[in-house]
């Protein structure tokens, strides 16, 4: 149990850090440089988190897969004072869609009591995510048509009136072909499964019913803790692609056959979420450059309220210049 007070002020200094991971990381929007606008985004998270109040150990993150700058496991973050949390960080969820302008990346981070997070180095994991009304009606064993259904019925609507979110992957063009022979509406997105997730647990606000399909796992922690939040329901599944990643999720004390539920994901009662726009999507607005500010829109979730906050921020463009958070040559006016 972390003590209510720290509890109360960790929501917003994890505002301050996903904020900080997002005005990093947009002046190189579209620029065509992952790689630079990670390290960028890594760099200002790193440097925000140091003095939060907190002990924080990485115990799933992005830089081991992406060959990112990291922020990489068993990273030790904070400022060493308690409480002692688990971290599960993404400094950019939607490498490509920054790099390339595309809208739907954002900046996120988790909080959640230390040994209480999912930890695994497997890449990929199966997803199955739904909202608030479908919670309880899913199994991840079932096929696809059975849980459509199922979803449908919960959510009082026909079945062709779904809409389920899908990376758009070669793997996942199984699940994609199956949810069109049922006949539901299908959003693929190329990037960004944590906001389709959250997408799909806030359906009455997005119009989407379901996630399906395989996405990272780091990504799968991220959105398990922002749904135990906010309701909604998720079960997962390591996804192997070989013998080795098998044997990796084994030697990781891990049965890659298991449907991982939400407690499994994120066993913590006292739970952070915070998510800043980069680019703007249908869940957040991403950073915009209006007169002497820089712009950004941000989720935050605590789960011992159950708040959910969104945050508009005016930053002015002069003092992130002096932060090193826009660079001199990128010139916004
Ligand atoms: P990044 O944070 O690495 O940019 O991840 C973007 C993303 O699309 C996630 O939303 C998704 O879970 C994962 O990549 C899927 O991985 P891959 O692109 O390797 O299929």
């Amino acid at each position: 149990m972390i003590e209510p007070r720290t509890n109360r002020n960790l929501a917003l200094e994890l505002l301050r850090v996903t904020e900080a991971g997002a005005l990093a990381a947009a002046p190189l929007q579209g620029r065509g440089n992952k790689s630079a606008a990670d390290q960028r985004a890594v760099e200002a998270i790193r440097s925000a988190m140091a003095v939060v109040d907190m002990r924080g150990t990485v115990v799933i993150g992005e830089g081991e897969k992406d060959e990112a700058p990291m922020l990489y496991f068993g990273e030790q973050i904070g400022n060493g004072l308690e409480p002692e949390v688990d971290v599960a960080v993404d400094p950019i969820e939607g490498t490509s869609l920054t790099a390339s302008g595309l809208p739907g990346a954002i900046s996120v981070v988790a909080l959640a009591e230390r040994g209480s997070m999912f930890t695994t180095h497997v890449h990929y994991m199966q997803k199955l995510v739904v909202g608030r009304r479908a919670k309880g009606v899913i199994d991840l064993e079932m096929p696809v048509e059975w849980n459509l259904r199922r979803i449908a019925k919960a959510e009082g609507l026909p079945v062709q009136e779904l809409a389920v979110v899908v990376l758009e992957r070669e793997r996942n063009q199984e699940t994609v072909a199956q949810i069109r022979d049922v006949g539901a509406r299908i959003k693929l997105i190329t990037a960004g499964d944590v906001a389709g997730a959250l997408e799909a647990a806030l359906e009455t606000r997005f119009g989407i019913h379901c996630m399906m399909g395989s996405g990272g796992a780091t990504e799968g922690v991220l959105a398990a803790c922002a749904i135990k939040t906010i309701g909604g329901d998720m079960q997962a599944k390591l996804y192997v692609r070989d013998a080795k990643e098998r044997e990796l999720a084994v030697k990781e004390g891990h049965d890659p056959n298991k449907v991982l539920h939400l407690d499994d994901l994120c066993s913590g009662t006292d739970i952070f979420f915070a998510a800043t726009g980069i680019t703007s999507g249908e869940l957040l607005k991403g950073v915009r450059y209006e007169d002497i500010y820089a712009y950004t829109q941000s989720m935050v979730l605590r789960s011992a309220s159950g708040t959910m906050r969104i945050v508009d921020a005016y930053h002015p463009i002069e003092k992130l210049r002096a932060k090193g958070l826009l660079p001199e040559q990128v010139f916004v006016r």
